[in-house]
């Protein structure tokens, strides 16, 4: 709905800039119509076009009203306090000054019909070049065009600056009209006989506007271009830093700021990520060997993959932990020349373990190695993925499963009665779409009265993947790796979800075939049937999944009433920006793209809690590394079903969501959206503890690029 309301808006927008440079072509020419019918007539339809365009307009409004009746002000606020007082405010123009001058035009008009005087007739005809009834509709034109501006450019949040600026020059332009259509009346008044100037300097007075306009915007375009190429080598600190309002001021915390950058010598009381490690000493419980290489991969239809491998397989091996485990990874690149990393998604591991190329490590480039230690504390579906390049590394492959095991699941499972599948869906480019490598179905035979767990892991860009369980009522235990409370059993129903998230699904096997469908694909899925027979069914869901009402509520931490230490705000939108030489609609935080997205700084121990606006039209799975957050409203409503721990959370676009979490674990933490398409276009920002510092940097003359 919400784009579709937007979409409308825009285009009342762009119709009226149209038909008002149409009306305003008429206007012009209104004064060389060769007889008395012919201007009575021309000018009715003037009038007319002044209804059209008021209906357009009134139209407009009509929409904003519903955008403000539904949504949240960060969303219909530019629309409600710059659109529609700019259109109003030029529509009235046109009414007070034009309607009224057409009209005294046509009764003279009218009482001249018949008239011999000439000289009458011509005097009547002059007044049709009036400035008062040329220029409005030429307003209209350039007030609308000002809107589409403010469309691609949204002074949201509000700087006061971009929004006077395009406003000036509006008031500049309308001037300008009304000096240029003032003198062609003076020089109209002199004439004996009025001709329409030839048609090569009709072309030219129309084209002008349009042509100065593009050269002043090349002008700015290339300069912008230019200026927003990324430095050679920047470090994560630097940015423009947001101590969000709440409780702690800013001027408590500006012994941290020098000017717009963060410190970053060593200085008292600062602590470097590269301290913030895991336990470095103690014999680990499990030791890992991760080699990343470059291999031809087979899907198990027989399609090949030239995949970027951990391990040689893709994706990598499932790894599989017990909770309190020690860890140890040894990451070892053997040949991918980009470089690699290890990031345990929704694992919140200390920073230095992170694995972010350019903000807790350096990238392991080819013949290196780089030593990962952790004590796996969450239990849980997770997954991994390199964070070097990782728009690339995991469309290639550079990805994995990741379980966490609680300590008595490990002990008492007894697995040949528990069936526990790790779904993790790819599309491999060029090959199409697989569940891990498998891209045929996955028959399996399931004794009746099994308990099955299915761990589906979603990673793809773009965004929402639809899982349908056809055969059996189900549970979802666990989002993002945390168990809800109390969850009820769910029919007919289908779970969306987005980029980087995890549901955990379970049911009892029943005594006749179970189907996982993902996505629209027939012939890939997860097939289990007592014998392993069957045919594939037909899908019955009729509703989808919604967390937000889902199990039953208990108590957490914090929540809506809690006092908060930090409150930031994360708007999300398109616009037209630049970003490291490019030039284009991009996907914006709070107005920008990396690297002048904000930094959010907090304290340890702050009780922080962020509000997410998505204005714009499309959908943003946001992931916050280091942390879980407490999902508190929706779209203005408290969460009532169980408590919903998310680390990566889907915000479409009209969306409002409040979330809360605590700053328990010091360092450096990205915070962007998981379409890493979006992210490696600079929908990426970080929170950082105001005490910690990186040594590390990222850019063109250091090997990291961590989106
Ligand atoms: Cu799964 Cu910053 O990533
Ligand atoms: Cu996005």
């Amino acid at each position: 709905m919400y784009s579709m309301w937007i979409g409308l808006e825009y285009t009342t927008i762009l119709l009226v800039l149209i038909l008002s440079s149409v009306a305003g072509n008429r206007a012009i020419n209104l004064v060389y119509s060769d007889s008395i019918q012919g201007m009575l007539r021309k000018s009715r339809k003037l009038l007319n076009w002044s209804f059209y365009l008021t209906i357009l307009i009134v139209l407009m409004a009509i929409l904003i009203f519903i955008l403000f009746l539904n949504y949240d002000p960060l969303i219909w606020q530019d629309k409600l306090f710059i659109h529609l007082p700019l259109m109003t405010g030029s529509l009235l123009f046109t009414w007070l000054s034009s309607v009224p001058r057409i009209r005294k035009l046509r009764s003279e008009l009218a009482r001249l019909a018949d008239s011999s005087n000439s000289d009458d007739v011509l005097n009547t005809q002059k007044s049709a070049s009036l400035p008062q009834l040329v220029v409005p509709f030429h307003s209209l034109t350039w007030t609308a065009f000002t809107v589409l501006y403010f469309v691609m450019l949204p002074p949201v949040p509000l700087i006061w600056l971009e929004l006077i600026i395009p406003i000036l020059v509006l008031f500049v332009v309308i001037i300008g009209l009304w000096v240029m259509y003032d003198r062609r009346f003076h020089l109209m008044k002199h004439r004996e006989v009025i001709r329409r100037p030839s048609l090569i300097w009709r072309i030219l007075g129309r084209l002008a506007a349009p042509l100065t306009v593009i050269v002043i915007a090349s002008f700015l375009i290339t300069l912008g271009m230019n200026n927003s190429r990324l430095p050679e080598s920047m470090s994560m600190m630097a940015g423009s830093n947001d101590y969000g309002g709440g409780a702690v001021s800013i001027m408590e915390h500006s012994h941290n700021q020098t000017g717009h950058t963060m410190d970053t010598s060593p200085s008292k009381g600062m602590i470097s990520v590269t301290e913030l490690t895991g336990p470095q000493i103690g014999e680990p419980d499990q030791k890992i060997t991760l080699i990343a290489e470059k291999k031809t991969i087979k899907l198990s239809s027989g399609k090949t993959v030239e995949a970027w491998t951990y391990n040689g397989q893709a994706p990598g091996p499932e790894l599989r932990f017990v909770e309190g485990e020690l860890i140890e990874v040894t990451l070892i690149n053997k040949n991918i020349d980009e470089g690699i990393t290890v990031h345990w998604h929704g694992l919140d591991v200390p920073n230095a373990e992170d694995g972010v190329a350019g903000a807790t490590q350096n990238a392991v480039l080819p013949g290196q190695q780089y030593v990962y230690r952790f004590v796996a504390e969450q239990v849980g579906t997770f997954w991994y993925h390199s964070h070097q390049d990782s728009k690339e590394a995991v469309k290639k492959g550079l990805f994995g499963p990741l379980i966490v095991e609680a300590q008595e699941q490990a002990h008492t499972q007894d697995d040949s009665t528990i069936q526990d599948i790790t779904i993790i869906t790819h599309d491999w480019d060029d090959v199409g779409f697989a569940i891990g490598s498998n891209d045929t179905i996955d028959r399996r035979s399931v004794a009746a009265g099994t308990p099955v767990r299915l761990r589906l892991i979603n990673i793809d860009d773009w965004v929402l993947q639809r899982y349908e369980l056809i055969g059996s009522p189900f549970k979802v235990t666990a989002i993002d790796g945390v168990d809800l409370n109390e969850p009820s059993e769910l029919t007919n129903t289908w779970l969306d979800l987005t980029t980087g998230g995890r549901y955990d699904i379970t049911f009892t096997m029943p005594d006749h075939l179970v189907f996982l469908r993902v996505g629209n694909h027939k012939e890939i899925g997860l097939f289990l049937s007592p014998d392993g027979t069957g045919s594939i069914p037909k899908r019955t869901a009729t509703t989808g999944f919604e967390p937000q009402h889902y199990g039953s509520a208990t108590t957490t931490p914090f929540g809506l009433d809690s006092q908060f230490d930090r409150e930031f705000m994360m708007v999300l939108d398109n616009k037209l920006a630049f970003y490291n030489g490019g030039f284009s609609f991009y996907d914006t935080i709070n107005g920008q793209v990396f690297p002048n997205t904000p930094i959010f700084i907090v304290h340890e121990g702050d009780l922080v809690k962020t509000t997410f606006v998505n204005r714009g039209s499309v959908e943003h799975p946001m992931h916050l590394h280091g942390h879980h957050i407490l999902v508190v409203t929706r779209n203005g409503e408290p969460v009532t079903g169980s408590p919903w721990w998310s680390d990566t959370l889907h915000i479409a676009p009209g969306e409002t969501y409040e979330v809360a979490f605590v700053a328990d674990n010091p360092g450096i933490w990205m915070d962007h959206c998981h379409n890493l398409q979006h992210a490696a276009a600079g929908m990426t920002m970080h929170l950082m503890y105001d005490n910690v510092t990186t040594p590390y940097s990222l850019g063109g003359e250091t090997n990291n690029h961590p989106e």
